[in-house]
């Protein structure tokens, strides 16, 4: 294993060090050979003598092993734009372990400014350059930080599958066709919403997923078919719990993480949605003073958004964020009265976190009386054997001493994206895919073999390719 990182040698002066690391930048002085070598961890100059020929031969990229003294450099040779500028490696050895071939694309730029296909077809090269291993670092750092506010908070991490049913957050399922059930399919969920309900139906109380989620839907600067998502449910809440929670939480963060950044108000604002859209006609208004200032950061909770809103294509009012969320009634009778004299004035019990104009959280109070979740099913135009087919599960769980529970998904990529001051999720998503869903670097989705596709029981129609 390797003992030490480049950064190592910022407390080890004087001594001798054993390095590993990729050859970022290379300069060859005649007798003197000067590299600077890189590993995740920062960079360092090494300065190679006459007595190691092989210096000679060092090419970017090289992976290289070598031994060598830590030490001072003159004062006018400091280099302040690295955190060991001040020191160098006296290289004793040296050892080629990989060679490298010349590079597809640049890495000692921002990568901005490459065809974003090719960077992302290389991406195991991409991810070498100092910004972007510094978003994978910094990723980990903050999902580790989460973890250890939930559990400190009495939160459960639980997993949910991936292999599941569909369920309603308005998107288009991602399928899995079943080889054992011809002719059925599984969805790759949108979000645990069902599960995480129903792991307070079984008593959990306090849960929290670092979730994969997946939509079908068309790609954007702030959307990917796949992402990831702080999920969280309470029972026995209020919407201030939850609120008071994700915010507790997303101040601990900025001041552990980004300490020379402002959150702009504390606590954050609470909007009504009918206010908010008066004022700003959108429901995810950039509420910063100086929208030049990356530093700034401006925080608000949506809160009382509409229950329903009329979906022109498919004739029918549906849920603004999903079925499962409480309207604000006080029962059946009130819900009934409230939509047959107009849909589109009942509330909701849902509130949006949004962050400098991007919605970065969502959630609600949950509908636990089974009868007015029938009744919401079908103010959405289910036909009642179709809520028994979709929503059963639910309905039955919460005959048996349902808890009242509520709860909020945070999307870490734009948050992320958003604290690193990265133009979109992407640049935080290790391995992301284009606009149109397609991953470059593994060529997916691609098609599979006659036999798998007999196997599944599935025949392509080919026509349209
Ligand atoms: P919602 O659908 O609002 O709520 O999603 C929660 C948050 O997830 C992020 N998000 C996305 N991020 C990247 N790419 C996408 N395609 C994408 N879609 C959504 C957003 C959004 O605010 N189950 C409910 C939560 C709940 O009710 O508790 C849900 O998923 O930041």
């Amino acid at each position: 294993m390797k003992k030490y990182n480049v950064i190592d040698v910022l407390s080890n002066e004087g001594k001798e060090l054993e390095l590993i690391g990729w050859v970022d930048s290379r300069r060859d002085h005649g007798k003197l050979v000067f590299i600077d070598l890189r590993d995740r961890t920062g960079i360092v100059q090494i300065v190679f003598g006459p007595e190691i020929l092989e210096a000679k031969n060092l090419r970017l990229e090289y992976l290289i092993k070598l031994n060598g003294l830590v030490k001072k450099r003159p004062a006018n040779l400091v280099n302040p734009k690295i955190k060991t500028g001040e020191l160098e490696i006296e290289a004793k050895n040296l050892e080629i372990i990989s060679k490298s071939h010349e590079l597809p694309i640049p890495l000692d730029t921002s990568g901005y400014e490459i065809n974003e296909e090719i960077r992302m077809k290389y991406r195991y090269l991409d991810l070498r350059r100092s910004r972007m291993t510094q978003n994978v670092l910094i990723r980990s750092k903050i999902i580790k930080f989460i973890r250890d506010f939930m559990h400190s908070r009495d939160f459960v991490e639980v997993e949910t599958p991936i292999l599941s049913k569909s369920t309603p957050e308005g998107a288009r399922d991602y399928l899995v066709p079943s080889r054992i059930f011809p002719g059925n399919f599984y969805a790759l969920p949108q979000s645990p919403q069902q599960y995480k309900q129903l792991l307070m139906v079984a008593g959990i109380e306090k849960y929290f997923q670092i979730a994969k989620c997946f939509r079908d839907e068309d790609t954007r600067g702030d959307r990917q078919p796949e992402f990831t998502q702080l999920d969280i449910e309470m029972s026995f809440v209020s919407e201030d719990d939850v609120l008071n929670l994700i915010e507790e939480l997303y101040i601990e963060l900025v001041k552990t993480f980004y300490p020379h950044k402002k959150i702009q108000k504390i606590p954050f604002p609470r909007l009504n949605y009918h206010d908010v859209m008066e004022k700003y006609n959108s429901d995810k208004p950039d509420l910063r003073e100086d929208k030049n200032n990356p530093d700034e950061l401006a925080f608000a909770f949506i809160v009382n958004f509409p229950m329903f809103e009329w979906k022109e294509t498919e004739k029918r009012w549906d849920a603004v964020h999903h079925p499962f969320t409480k309207p604000q009634v006080r029962d059946v009778q009130d819900f009934w009265n409230q939509f047959n004299s107009d849909p589109s004035k009942m509330l909701a019990h849902q509130y949006d976190l949004v962050l400098n104009g991007y919605e970065v959280g969502g959630g609600s109070i949950r509908t636990t009386d089974p009868e007015l979740l029938e009744a919401i099913f079908k103010a959405m135009g289910n036909d009642p054997k179709e809520i028994k087919v979709k929503f059963n599960q639910i309905l039955e769980a919460f005959r048996y001493g349902v808890p009242p529970h509520g709860g909020i998904a945070s999307g870490l990529d734009r948050v992320l994206a958003i604290l690193q001051n990265e133009p979109n999720i992407r640049e935080v998503i290790v391995f992301p895919k284009t606009g149109e869903g397609y991953d470059p670097l593994m060529d997916s989705p691609s098609e599979v073999s006659e036999e798998q596709l007999k196997e599944l029981h599935i025949k392509v129609d080919k026509k349209d390719k």
